[in-house]
């Protein structure tokens, strides 16, 4: 076996923090950095060392910050650079890092390099975008943007198209341009020079595009890209780095992950992630989770990635509903489903996430009416989908399911006014389950989903078996979920029951002796490997010596 080069980032645990839902300060409604900086303590008391940061930056708010105006400027919304520098400060003090959010397939068409680009076809930004002429008087392809309709917004000014793969406010920046890439070397190089511990990358698989070919993923010069980026920025800095690529295959996640360094240190892989839809399809065409499925590619991704790359794990994030209430039960089994899922997870290898809000079982937003969605993505689907005469009935199925603002309610402090998250008007609605999941109830009550994690991230600091060992699937009956983890003679053994029905699993300990029960879901978990019988969404951690 490979000796694998050991780094900082493989023992981590990373927390996402969503500024605009997690702390307000000063009671405007929206999530700020000292907000942030005040519930620091708390990040630091679950046990992660690293928080990833959802843009911050000077944004017109199209896309809730993933429309950047300015990459060096903190939004009045969210405070100020100096606000910046003291939760740099600050997190530093209690050993997390900050890892930014680099934004750089598009910009917002308020940022000043597309106000000048639009001036005139001889501007010299014209070029940082991407231009073509009408074809036959319509849009030069077929191309379609990821928020509905073309991918393609004419200009009037200047009589040509642009490129946009999310909204119409968000033009994509030309990659092929080596005087963009440069002005965005700098950008990267002056927030690794304030200290910050890494980037994740916004839909970084998207920047090689070829808009001739119709090729938006995984284009010709994508690791060239990659490559002179980590040439001219982060490659000797020792910081962490992922990518956000959702049509990464496992042979692209070696490529971008290869322990060698030239490229990332991991990436968001998302095939897991889009087993409940029907292939081919969009998202909100829904289809229900295999359990099979699920076993098969993630194991694909943890023996593709053993030796030659490093896997991120996680169920959640900002774009993504909450994992209790899609593939766990959010309602009798909310706790233990979702200790399952955390369990099933944190066990495999790789660097897991952390979503804001999943660290209590946090679960789905559970709007009923369309206008308490505030997502630009929802409400695009929701016309289109309306348009071309899909039933009011499936739709919000879909969107309930879906939606992205499932993750977005503001964080749940605490059972007092809107769940302690501000003390003006929440920008957005709140779950309405506030007076019963939030943190105040989570931290007093010690067999909580949050002790659960906790526990969870000790381990992994404390095991080099959970962070270095090789993952290997076991047989086990259907609604089972189970797995080793070996180190030369040290295993762990992984056992879930994804479901609510009693489900027996059995396992032979060989040669070994010792079997200790490390984490388990619920009290009284049997140590007797031979005859489980593990009850509804039951998960336990065995190490084996
Ligand atoms: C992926 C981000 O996670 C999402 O929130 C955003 O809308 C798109 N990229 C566009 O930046």
């Amino acid at each position: 076996m490979k000796e694998i080069q050991k780094k900082w980032w493989h023992k981590s645990v990373i927390y996402q923090i969503y500024p605009r839902s997690f702390y307000d300060s000063n009671g405007d409604g929206v999530g700020d950095l000292q907000g942030i900086i005040q519930k620091l303590d708390y990040v630091k008391l679950l046990g992660v060392d690293v928080i990833w940061l959802s843009p911050i930056y000077d944004s017109p708010n199209v896309d809730n910050g993933y429309d950047i105006s300015d990459y060096c400027s903190i939004s009045s919304e969210f405070g100020t650079m100096e606000d910046m520098n003291k939760l740099l400060l600050e997190s530093s003090k209690r050993g997390i890092k900050i890892i930014m959010d680099l934004v750089v397939n598009h910009t917002s068409d308020q940022h000043p390099w597309f106000i000048e680009a639009k001036k005139s076809k001889d501007n010299p930004y014209r070029d940082y975008y991407i231009w073509r002429d009408p074809v036959n008087g319509k849009e030069p392809n077929e191309l379609k943007s990821n928020f509905g309709g073309s991918a393609w917004e004419f200009d009037e000014t200047t009589n040509q198209y642009y490129l946009h793969f999310y909204s119409k406010e968000q033009p994509d920046l030309d990659w092929g341009n080596q005087k963009m890439r440069s002005s965005i070397w700098d950008m990267m190089n002056f927030w690794i020079n304030k200290g910050i511990g890494g980037f994740r990358m916004d839909v970084i698989d998207l920047i090689g595009k070829d808009p001739d070919k119709q090729i938006k993923e995984n284009g010709p010069k994508l690791h060239d890209y990659l490559q002179e980026m980590n040439q001219k920025t982060f490659g000797n800095k020792d910081l962490l780095t992922v990518g956000e690529t959702w049509g990464a295959t496992t042979e692209d996640g070696k490529l971008y992950s290869d322990p060698e360094g030239k490229e990332l240190s991991m990436i968001f892989q998302f095939e897991h992630i889009q087993l409940d839809k029907i292939p081919g399809k969009q998202r909100w065409d829904l289809k229900k989770l295999e359990l099979d499925e699920l076993k098969q590619v993630l194991s694909k991704w943890q023996y593709a990635l053993n030796e030659d790359g490093w896997n991120s794990l996680f169920w959640n994030n900002h774009d993504l509903p909450r994992i209790v209430s899609r593939w766990g039960n959010d309602r009798e089994y909310r706790v233990e489903s979702a200790k399952m899922l955390a369990t099933l997870l944190h066990g495999m290898k790789g660097t897991p996430y952390i979503y804001q809000g999943e660290e209590i079982g946090m679960t789905n937003a559970a709007f009923e009416s369309i206008e308490d969605y505030i997502d630009i993505e929802t409400q695009n689907i929701y016309k289109e989908r309306t348009a071309a005469g899909f039933s009011e009935e499936d739709i919000m199925e879909s969107l309930y399911m879906k939606a992205r603002d499932n993750a977005r309610t503001p964080m749940q402090w605490s059972n007092a006014t809107n769940a302690g998250f501000s003390s003006g008007k929440p920008w957005m609605k709140l779950n309405p389950n506030y007076p019963s999941v939030n943190v105040e109830s989570a931290l007093i009550e010690s067999d909580s989903v949050f002790y659960h994690y906790q526990k969870l991230i000790t381990i992994r600091k404390q095991n080099q078996t959970l962070v270095y060992g090789t993952y290997r699937l076991l047989d086990s009956e259907p609604n089972i979920y189970a797995y080793e983890r070996i180190l030369e003679d040290k295993k762990l053994l992984i056992v879930c029951n994804f479901y609510e029905p009693e489900a027996a699993f059995s396992y032979s300990t060989g040669s070994h002796s010792a079997v200790n029960l490390l984490i388990s879901n619920y009290s009284h978990s049997s140590s007797d490997l031979k005859n489980i019988t593990l009850r509804p969404y039951e998960a336990i951690m065995y190490e084996i010596i």
